[in-house]
């Protein structure tokens, strides 16, 4: 068994359209992936990407798909098998947030939240783990929500807590292949993600601009008094996947600025 797979090597990214997906794209192109398994829902944000790589002559495979579809799973294992054979380094990325304290939250938006947040990591991590090559490694995006409470963040919080046991275990059954498997925790990044939320919408009115409505936002509860980049977390993730990395499996990386100390 190789003590480290090619890395990025054939990288599989869920969530490639936007924000902390789309950053880490671009890091594994920087770093030479000899080829690119973009998965997203947003058809549009996916061909732009898609695009961009291709200008770049990075081999591709493009799926537009919902994460929590495990017949599209499937189809996507055979795809990349026939192709490549493998996988050496996966993504598991793609998440939606939510807000609103418990005794409001419908059943229907918590299993809304659980089925992409959790049903998706399942699935992308169970693909994962039987296309990666021996040494190969995974990432799971999971968030410092998953350890620290705060009201409004139930079904979010619980999704990103199991997501993240879900890398552990994932971590103990690949080390005997020398398949690592590691969780990222951040705290506030700069993406998409907010505008999703009304409140962060309203925030936005209220102080003027989104990177202002960022800075308020973070100087509520954020030590360092700032959010993230989306390409600090990509650079995060690539570390975690690179051979920089090889005896760190199962581990929490927390990048927060302090948010949940
Ligand atoms: N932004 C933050 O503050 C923050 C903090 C901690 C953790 N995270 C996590 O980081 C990950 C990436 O989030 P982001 O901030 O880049 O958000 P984003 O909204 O910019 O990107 C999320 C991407 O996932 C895709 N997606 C959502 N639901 C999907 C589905 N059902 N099927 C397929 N694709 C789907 C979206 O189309 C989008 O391209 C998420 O798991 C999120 O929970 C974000």
């Amino acid at each position: 068994m190789p003590e480290v797979a090619s890395y990025p090597g054939v990288a599989l990214i869920t969530g490639a359209a936007s924000g902390i997906g789309l950053a880490t794209v671009r890091k594994l192109a920087d770093d030479g992936a000899t080829a690119l398994v973009l998965s997203d829902r947003d058809e549009v944000g996916l061909g732009a990407i898609g695009a961009e790589m291709e200008a770049r002559d990075v081999p591709l495979m493009l799926c537009r798909q919902d994460i929590a579809d495990e017949a599209a799973w499937d189809g996507l294992e055979m795809g990349i098998k026939h192709r490549w054979k493998g996988l050496d380094t996966v993504v598991v990325n793609a998440g939606i947030s939510d807000s609103g304290p418990i005794a409001e939250l419908s059943f229907a938006d918590w299993r809304r939240v659980m089925s992409v947040n959790l049903d998706g990591a399942f699935l992308t991590l169970r693909s994962g783990m039987r296309l990666l090559r021996d040494s190969g490694a995974a990432v799971v995006v999971s968030s410092a929500s998953a350890i620290k409470a705060e009201p409004g963040v139930g079904a979010y919080g619980a999704s990103k807590a199991a997501a993240l046991q879900l890398a552990k275990v994932a971590a103990k059954e690949g080390a005997a292949r020398g398949i690592r498997v590691n969780a990222v925790l951040p705290g506030g990044v700069q993406t998409p993600i907010w505008t999703q939320m009304a409140f962060f919408r309203d925030m936005i009115a209220e102080h003027g601009s989104e990177q202002a409505a960022f800075d308020a936002l973070a100087a509520v509860a954020t030590p360092l008094g700032h959010y993230a980049r989306p390409e600090e977390i990509a650079g995060q993730i690539a570390f975690l996947l690179s051979p920089a990395a090889r005896s760190m499996t199962g581990t929490a990386l927390v990048v927060d600025g302090g948010y949940s100390l």
